[in-house]
């Protein structure tokens, strides 16, 4: 298919992989994702900007053929990734006088990882321009989003920018131009939430730095390109936010109905009060639809059976996943119901401890929650109500 260009001598390149359905083997993706290169055709020199995820390395050689590219100067690798990086050494065998244009981190990376002698790398520094005749492309060091060998590649001249991993979608696409939807920006929030929230503060830094540039394009490497910067950037300002949302996150596991039972009590009682909830059933709902509610969250309430003398496994990976997010929530609780006896709290409570979360008073029941169980739950309703009006979410 004929590449599509983007402005100027500046050409999209990648490839779409619509059949891919889990990221890291970890979160599902509705819509695939897509792995962009571009092609910047300078007037003396030519470069292309992240190359190809290696399972499409053979798809995109045969791209790059057929658009007649003949020449390449420079293979500029913004982060050694393999979804990224990892074409780079078929792409040095295809173009043998091409040099890789990183940092030295992630030259530190292309090397160890893929294989890629130091003849073949140019190393450059935060700032550095690199000319291309009529095209200078400028590099912007950016480590924390979300590697620490991540960069970003302006183009001078067209007044654009390529921010690898940040600011993307897993979204797939025929025409590269973003439509803005509420299917697209429900992506780039998953894709947020799971990659980039880790390093919300860095994201926020980089975020304001692409709105004081004011730049024409956004080109990232995963998803559509962003003609109008402001839809992309006025999300992530919001999501990068330090102040949360009035919504509880309940994510829970329940085997015989009895922290179900509570978890939709404790639910109801806070929409009464005018709190936002989202229930999440662990077993069966998308980790990702929790992945988002975290992104915004006040506070996380998780609710877990007992198994053996612990809680249910299943809890245990949504405390890790929710703690190496590392959400903005300020407050947590934790409910749940055994049969026998054991520790059901201590295990969730440790490894959510580096969120450093305000705990509120949990609720433990011993099978069918009761009356005074009930009452118990009320307790810990307006105590979310209280703490989310010391923070001015009421
Ligand atoms: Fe899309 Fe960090 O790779």
């Amino acid at each position: 298919m004929k590449f599509q260009e983007i402005k100027n001598n500046i050409f999209y390149c990648g490839l779409n992989d619509c059949d891919r359905r889990i990221f890291d083997e970890l979160i599902p993706l509705e819509h695939g994702t897509s792995y962009n290169s571009y092609l910047v055709k300078g007037s003396e020199k030519t470069a292309i900007i992240d190359t190809m995820y290696p399972p499409k390395t053979k798809e995109y050689l045969k791209r790059l053929a057929d658009n007649q590219v003949g020449k390449v100067d420079y293979i500029v690798a913004n982060h050694g990734e393999q979804d990224h990086s990892g074409s780079i050494p078929a792409l040095l065998e295809k173009f043998p006088n091409a040099v890789v244009l990183t940092n030295p981190k992630c030259a530190e990376n292309v090397k160890s990882m893929l294989h890629v002698s130091d003849e073949k790398i140019r190393v450059i520094s935060d700032g550095e321009e690199v000319s291309l005749g009529d095209k200078t492309l400028k590099f912007i060091f950016a480590p924390g989003v979300h590697w620490p060998d991540t960069m970003f590649t302006y183009i001078k001249e067209d007044n654009v920018i390529c921010t690898c991993d940040f600011l993307g979608a897993h979204y797939t696409f025929s025409d590269v131009f973003a439509v803005e939807s509420q299917e697209l920006e429900k992506s780039a929030k998953r894709y947020y939430a799971e990659i980039m929230m880790p390093f919300r503060t860095m994201c926020k830094k980089y975020t304001q730095m692409i709105k004081d540039m004011k730049v024409d394009m956004i080109l990232p490497s995963h998803g559509p390109v962003y003609t109008r910067p402001d839809f992309i950037l006025d999300l992530y300002t919001d999501w990068t936010s330090d102040l949360p949302k009035n919504l509880v996150a309940l994510p829970y596991v329940s085997m015989y109905e009895s922290t179900k039972e509570m978890v939709d009590y404790l639910s109801s009682k806070l929409n009464e009060k005018g709190i936002e909830t989202f229930k999440f059933d662990i077993v069966d709902d998308d980790l990702g639809d929790l992945a988002m509610a975290l992104v915004d969250a006040a506070t996380i309430v998780m609710g877990t059976s007992m198994v053996l003398a612990g809680p249910h496994p299943m809890a245990v990976n949504v405390a890790y996943l929710a703690a190496v997010l590392r959400p903005k929530a300020k407050f947590a609780s934790l409910l749940g119901s055994y049969g026998w006896g054991g520790k059901l709290f201590d295990l969730i409570v440790q490894i959510l401890s580096p969120l450093r979360l305000d705990l509120l008073e949990p609720v433990l029941v011993k099978g069918k929650p009761k009356s005074e169980d009930f009452e118990k739950l009320d307790v810990l309703a307006n105590e979310i109500y209280e703490k989310h009006k010391s923070i001015n979410l009421l």
